[in-house]
C-alpha cells in the first residue's frame, strides 16, 4: 500500500496546469457507447477512476487505448449488456453506465452500486427516471435486471432533487429515445454541460444543459466525435487549498473561471489575493488567513460538496471560527479525525462542522478513508510541521494524477514511498 511523505510548513511556488476533470471523463467515456465509429477524448486524466471505466468499456466489447492523455475509443462491437459486480464496485460512479448500456442494447443488468464510503448512495431517481421513460426493471440479489422491449420513449421527468448522476443518466437513456424527453430541476453542474457538449457533437439534440430544464429530442443514431474534457474544478479548488494553507502564491494554468465562483468567493473571504484571465489564475494567500462564516455545500453553482474536505484543511489554521454544513452527503467528514491528529480543532455534529483556527499544525501520521478525504489530508500535510505520512493514497490516484509529482513541481517536498 502506497503512502505519500511530506515535509510540511513550506511555501510553494511557481506554476501548476490542472488537468481534466473525473467527474466529465467517466460519463462522456459511457456516453461512447451510443457512439458509432472512432471516438477521440483529448485531457483524460490517468487516474483509477478512468481505468475502471475504461476496464467496464473492454468488458461489453469496446476498444480502447491511450496515448498519453488522449483516448480512443471504438464501441461499434459491444454486444455485451452485462456489468460484473468485480467491475461496479471498483467505482461508485460505474451506475452512469445503466443509461447508455440500456439505451444500446434495450437491456442492462448490473449490480446495485450499493452504500459506500460517503454513506448511502441512493439511485432511487435514476430508476424511477429510466421506468417513466418505459424501462422495466426487476431488482434482486442485488442486481438490476433491466429492459425495454419497445425501446425507451421521451417523457417528461421532473427530479425532486437535481442528482448529477440522474441527470446524466436520464440524458444518456434519452438521445436515442422515441420522441422528446425533458428534465426539470436537471443538474447544472458543469460536467453536464461538458456531456451535453459531446453528445451533441456526435449529432444528439439536447437544449439548456446547465440550466435548471433540459430538453432532448431523440435522434435514431449518433456518430462520434473529437472532444476535449473541462478542466477539472476540484483539483483546481484543491491547489487553491494548498496554496491557502501554506501562505503561498501559485498561478494554476488551463481553469475555468466560471466554474469556480463559490471557491474563489470563500477564498477572497479567508483574505486571498485571485485574480483569473485567459484561463489562468493568480493566486496569493495572506500569512494567516481569515476564517469563513459559513460553508454550505449545495448543487451548483453553490459550493461543491467535493471541495468540503481541502477547503476545511486550509482553514483549521485560520484566523476565527468557520462553521461547515454538508447538504449533500451523509458521511462527508471522514478526514475530520484524521486533520485532529494535525492539531487541528474541529467539532462535528450531525451536518455541522465547526473550525476553530489553530496556529500550527504538526506532522503526523493519518490514513485516508475517502477520495476527497485523502486530498484534505495532503493539503494539511503541506502547512504541518514535520512529517506527515498520508496512507491510503490508493483513494487520492482515483481522482488526483500524480498529485506528489504537481506538488512538487511547486516546491513541495513529496514523497511516494
Ligand atoms: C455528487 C455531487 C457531484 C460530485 C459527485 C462526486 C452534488 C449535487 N452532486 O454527484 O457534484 O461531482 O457527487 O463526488 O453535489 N440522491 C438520491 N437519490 C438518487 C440520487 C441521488 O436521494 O437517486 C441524493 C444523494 O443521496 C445525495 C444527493 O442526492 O444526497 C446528491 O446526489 P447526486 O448528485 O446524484 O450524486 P452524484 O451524482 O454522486
Amino acid at each position: 500500500m502506497s503512502r505519500l511523505l511530506i515535509e510540511g510548513a513550506k511555501k510553494l511556488s511557481g506554476e501548476v496546469e490542472v488537468q481534466g476533470a473525473k467527474n466529465s471523463a467517466l460519463p462522456i467515456l459511457a456516453a461512447t457507447i451510443l457512439c458509432r465509429g472512432e471516438n477521440i477524448l483529448h485531457n483524460c486524466s490517468n487516474l483509477s477512476d478512468v481505468d475502471a471505466a475504461v476496464k467496464i468499456l473492454r468488458y461489453l466489447g469496446g476498444k480502447v487505448s491511450r496515448h498519453d492523455k488522449t483516448m480512443l475509443v471504438n464501441t461499434d462491437d459491444i454486444r455485451r449488456f452485462d456489468i460484473p459486480h468485480g467491475l461496479m464496485r471498483e467505482m461508485r460512479s460505474s451506475i452512469v453506465f445503466l443509461g447508455a448500456v440500456l439505451s444500446r442494447n434495450k437491456r442492462a443488468k448490473l449490480s446495485f452500486p450499493g452504500g459506500c464510503e460517503l454513506g448511502p448512495r441512493p439511485i432511487d431517481l435514476h430508476l424511477k427516471a429510466l421506468r417513466q421513460m418505459g424501462a422495466i426493471i426487476k431488482e434482486y440479489h442485488g442486481i438490476l435486471d433491466c429492459s425495454a422491449p419497445k425501446g425507451l420513449k421521451g417523457t417528461k421527468i421532473a427530479l425532486s432533487f437535481p442528482s448529477v448522476g440522474a441527470t446524466e443518466n436520464i440524458m444518456l437513456a434519452a438521445v436515442n429515445a422515441s420522441g422528446t424527453t425533458t428534465i426539470t430541476n436537471a443538474a447544472r453542474e458543469p460536467e453536464i454541460c461538458d456531456l451535453a457538449d459531446f453528445l451533441n457533437k456526435c449529432g444528439a439534440k439536447i437544449y439548456g444543459a446547465g440550466e435548471g430544464t433540459i430538453v432532448i429530442d431523440g435522434v435514431d443514431k449518433l456518430d462520434s466525435a473529437q472532444h476535449t474534457i473541462i478542466s477539472d474544478r476540484i483539483v483546481t479548488s484543491t491547489l487553491m487549498s494548498c496554496a491557502a494553507i501554506t501562505g503561498s502564491e501559485i498561478i494554476i494554468r488551463g481553469i475555468v473561471a466560471e466554474h469556480l465562483n463559490s471557491i474563489i468567493s470563500t477564498f477572497e473571504e479567508a483574505g486571498c489575493k485571485i485574480l483569473c484571465s485567459k484561463g489562468s489564475m493568480y493566486f496569493q494567500a495572506p500569512e494567516k488567513l481569515r476564517a469563513v462564516k459559513s460553508i454550505r455545500t449545495m448543487p451548483y453553482p453553490g459550493f461543491p460538496t467535493d471541495a468540503q474536505a481541502p477547503v476545511m484543511s486550509a482553514l483549521t489554521v485560520a484566523d476565527g471560527t468557520t462553521c461547515f454544513v454538508e447538504n449533500i452527503f451523509e458521511s462527508r467528514y471522514k478526514h475530520v479525525g484524521e486533520l485532529a491528529r494535525l492539531g487541528a480543532n474541529i467539532k462535528v455534529e450531525g451536518k455541522v462542522a465547526i473550525v476553530e483556527g489553530v496556529d500550527t499544525l504538526s506532522g503526523a501520521f493519518v490514513e485516508a478513508q475517502d477520495l476527497r478525504g485523502a486530498a484534505a489530508l495532503v493539503t494539511a500535510g503541506l502547512a504541518a510541521e514535520g512529517t506527515t505520512e498520508v496512507a491510503g493514497i490508493k483513494y487520492l490516484e482515483r481522482g488526483y494524477e500524480n498529485f506528489e509529482v504537481v506538488l512538487s513541481g511547486l516546491g513541495a517536498t513529496v514523497k511516494k514511498i
